[in-house]
């Protein structure tokens, strides 16, 4: 069988180590997807099966191996975020199209725990350098409600181009919901990476400082 260029991998700058998800998750998992139902519903995929439900402990086997079943074909990358071992979230390089294209979308979340500490865009600082290094993509999108204020944050930090607004674009808590998409292709990094970009923004007291 051929191999999914860029996987598995495992990116880290530090004590930020974005690697794929496992069966033995499923506890860590499913605490912080419960504990954070409220912050996380507004900006996920509408579902007909409560919150409760599908983000049990018993919902997770599915789930990994539908994960490991599109990174085995090379449609997606799952990467779980840990953070000095914890799990704090996940980010997954999605719509993964090659030849002509070589494109892909990021969607990413965080424990409300860590907010604020810089995971988010270290997390898709090093899924971007991944793409354009291993996974050999010339392009990265990532799409935003326009109401979602900390993440259009997180691709501003990295410098991401605004390239459009797409009406009624995605099933999102309920209903289609309008999204601004941002882009950056291999050219405008100028051969540095996205990490090292992100590592020069001026210094704040409490960015990057993750317990
Ligand atoms: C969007 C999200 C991933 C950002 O992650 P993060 O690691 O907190 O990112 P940052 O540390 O860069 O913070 C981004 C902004 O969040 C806001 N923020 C900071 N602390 C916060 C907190 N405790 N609660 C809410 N928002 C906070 C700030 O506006 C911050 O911008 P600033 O650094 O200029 O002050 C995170 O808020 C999240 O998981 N939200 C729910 C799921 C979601 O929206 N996913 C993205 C869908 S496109």
């Amino acid at each position: 069988m051929a191999s999914t260029p860029g996987w598995p991998a495992q990116p880290s700058v530090g004590p930020l180590v974005l690697r794929p998800p496992k069966l033995r998750d499923a506890r860590a998992w499913s605490e912080i997807r419960l504990r954070n139902e409220h912050w996380l519903t507004p900006w996920e995929p509408s579902s007909p099966n409560r919150w409760d439900e599908r983000n049990s402990v018993s919902a997770w086997p599915s789930l990994h191996s539908a994960l490991k079943a599109a990174a085995r074909r090379g449609t997606m990358l799952p990467f779980m975020i840990t953070y000095g071992g914890r799990i704090v979230g996940q980010i997954n390089v999605a719509n993964v199209v090659h030849g002509a294209l070589r494109s892909c979308t990021v969607g990413y979340w965080v424990d409300n725990a860590v907010a604020g500490r810089g995971v988010a865009p270290t997390s898709l600082a090093l899924v971007i350098d991944h793409c354009f290094g291993a996974v050999g993509l010339h392009r990265v999108e990532v799409d935003i409600r326009p109401e979602n204020k900390p993440s259009l944050r997180v691709v501003e930090k990295l410098g991401l181009r605004r390239e459009g607004y797409y009406e009624r674009f995605l099933d999102i808590d309920g209903q289609w919901r309008d999204h601004h998409a941002f882009a950056v292709t291999v050219e405008e990094m100028q051969g540095r990476s996205m990490v090292s970009r992100l590592a020069a923004l001026p210094p704040e007291p409490t960015w990057r400082t993750a317990r």
